[in-house]
């Protein structure tokens, strides 16, 4: 079995489990922050380097603005709350995705939350906060250009993303039955394999992640050799 460093994850149905259960859509999302707390306990547990989740994309913005506040408040609180439980439990905090335009509260707690980890060892938990990997590529060419950067190769622009420590993902979970990338990590995604399931994102828990775990196990990555 290949060695699996980075999981990284689509969230998605908070809004259907919500509905389903004639709650409003935030309550899905709240419902869906207490997944998150149960996929990075399943990651420590499996021994997991790295864990992306994709908490935001450059096109939720898009949403109701009721959604998205609420969505912003929640994502703060969770920051806030869990900030004290990655102290303790070695957890490091990176996030992914562009600043502007997040509110400024959110921006001083993720800087904060960032730095009061950052020298923390154990599993790095990067959050895709107003992420799109189509900026994050333009991102990167950008940056190279204006460094000077000449005759780009694949290793010289991945010195300008986001975080060019973070390997690529082996193994990319997207929840609710939807099988699309929807502007996640494209570049990263390479090599990646995919593990897609109906389960709902608020519903899923430890035994799932394993689920995946166990799937990627069973396959066999060649990249592109026989
Ligand atoms: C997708 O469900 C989920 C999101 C757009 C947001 C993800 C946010 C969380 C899980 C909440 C908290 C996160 C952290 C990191 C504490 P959807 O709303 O697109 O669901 P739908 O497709 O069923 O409508």
């Amino acid at each position: 079995m290949s060695t699996l460093q980075h999981v990284a994850i689509i969230m998605d149905g908070n809004g259907r489990w919500a509905k389903s259960r004639h709650l409003p859509r935030l309550a899905g999302h709240k419902a869906g922050a207490k997944a998150v707390e149960r996929a990075i306990k399943a990651a420590q547990k499996n021994k997991i380097s790295f864990l992306t989740l994709y908490a935001f994309s450059s096109e939720n913005w898009s949403r109701p603005q009721e959604e998205i506040d609420g969505l912003m408040k929640l994502l703060s609180d969770s920051l806030i709350q869990y900030t004290q439980t990655a102290k303790k439990e070695n957890i490091r905090l990176w996030v992914s995705g562009e600043r502007d335009p997040l509110p400024a509260a959110l921006l001083t707690q993720l800087d904060q939350s960032v730095q009061e980890t950052a020298q923390n060892t154990g599993l790095t938990l990067n959050l895709a906060l107003n992420y799109g990997a189509r900026q994050e590529i333009i991102h990167a060419v950008n940056a190279a250009h204006a460094a000077g950067e000449k005759n780009l190769t694949p290793e010289m622009l991945r010195r300008y993303f986001y975080h060019p420590q973070l390997p690529d993902p082996e193994l990319i979970i997207r929840t609710s039955g939807e099988e699309r990338l929807s502007n996640f990590l494209l570049w990263q995604a390479a090599y990646s394999e995919f593990y897609f399931t109906p389960v709902l994102w608020p519903d899923f828990d430890e035994h799932e992640f394993e689920e995946a775990l166990a799937a990627y196990a069973a396959r066999q990555r060649r990249f592109g050799g026989i």
